[in-house]
């Protein structure tokens, strides 16, 4: 296991960020952090990184103690913060040389490595340039190669792709990728993006509120869900009614809020058919119907009964009559 961690809480005067986690990763895997603003994944980030002390448990990179050995730890991680850290009145070259120099390479090693990493991300004909003119999808692929100048075993990626756009994501998860298999780097990632998660972790840590609420392989957490689909229907009026009839017919719902219901069956069509009698019945209108396959997403509303993306969103009324109901 290249990162062993153990009961590991960090405390800020009171507020509980991270509350007693217990994970490992292996090498050569792409792990994930999953979850909300303010779960506790930069301060796990942090901790790991020797940035931050932790207020108790352990934690260990290749075998050293992130507290007692960080100068162990740091030769062999690499961290691309959720802030670019970049200096922008420096080339990309520049850079590059200068995060060299912090890690004590030579000139030499530096040089000889700049152009190589500079082509992975396709930033070659950009290496003059000062990264004050780089777009931001720029300037976090140039993150990303700085970090392997000293030729780290674990990268930490902290939100890699937050507020780019999807094509500019898509190929940040094409270097991700290509430094895991091609150059066999451990990558640690946090993101609260389900898709990224999905696409690109070998396992995911679904956490929220500082806690662990499961890990496993992607397709291993949906499958908790069931198997079968998931059926978002939206009501026009009479939602609290529908949706409590919907339960007391048997079937699981998985989540309401507003006039949304989504409801998990192994046979979709007789839920459909009981929807449009339903709907018939109450007198209202049904806005849309949806089929589609199970997400992270649902596995995150599965555990806190909220989304992962929108935190105060929704009728809180109409979810706990969806809780009692699920109970
Ligand atoms: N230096 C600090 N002092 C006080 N509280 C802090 C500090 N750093 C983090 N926290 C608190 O710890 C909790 C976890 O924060 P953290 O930054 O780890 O969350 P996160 O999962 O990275 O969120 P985001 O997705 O917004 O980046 C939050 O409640 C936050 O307010
Ligand atoms: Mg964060």
């Amino acid at each position: 296991m290249i990162i062993e961690v153990e009961r590991l809480r960090k405390e800020f005067n009171g507020v509980v960020a991270v509350d007693g986690i217990s994970f490992s990763v292996e090498r050569g895997e792409i792990f994930g952090f999953l979850g909300p603003n303010g779960a506790g994944k930069t301060t796990t980030i942090n901790i790991l990184t020797t940035l931050l002390a932790p207020t108790s448990g352990t934690a260990r990179i290749a075998g050293y103690d992130v507290v007692k050995q960080p100068e162990q730890v740091r030769r062999r991680i690499g961290l691309v913060p959720q802030e670019v850290v970049l200096e922008g009145d420096l080339t990309a070259r520049e850079n590059l040389i200068f995060h060299g120099m912090l890690y004590g390479l030579s000139r030499q090693q530096i040089e000889s490595r700049i152009s190589e990493l500079l082509d992975i991300v396709e930033l070659e004909d950009r290496a003059e340039s000062k990264v004050r003119t780089f777009s931001g999808g720029m300037k976090r692929r140039l993150e990303l190669v700085k970090v392997l100048l000293h030729e780290p075993e674990v990268v930490f990626l902290d939100e890699p792709t937050v507020g780019l756009d999807p094509q500019t994501r898509r190929r940040i998860w094409e270097y991700i990728r290509t430094l895991n298999t091609e150059r066999g780097v451990t990558v640690f990632l946090t993101t609260h993006y389900m898709e990224e998660a999905e696409q690109l972790c070998d396992r995911v840590c679904i956490i929220d509120h500082g806690r662990i609420l499961d890990i496993d392989q992607p397709d291993r957490l949906k499958h908790r869900l069931g198997e079968g689909e998931m059926v978002e229907i939206e009501l026009a009026e009479r939602c609290e009614e529908f949706v409590r009839s919907l339960g007391e017919a048997g079937y699981r719902i998985k989540s309401a809020t507003g006039c949304r219901v989504t409801v998990v069956a192994e046979r979709s069509e007789r839920v459909l058919a009981e929807v449009f009698s339903l709907a018939d019945r109450l007198g209202t209108g049904i806005v849309s119907i949806s089929i589609r396959k199970p997400t992270l997403e649902d596995v995150f509303i599965h555990y806190t009964g909220r989304s992962i993306r929108d935190e105060a969103a929704g009728d809180t009324r109409i979810r706990e009559i969806a809780r009692r109901l699920k109970h």
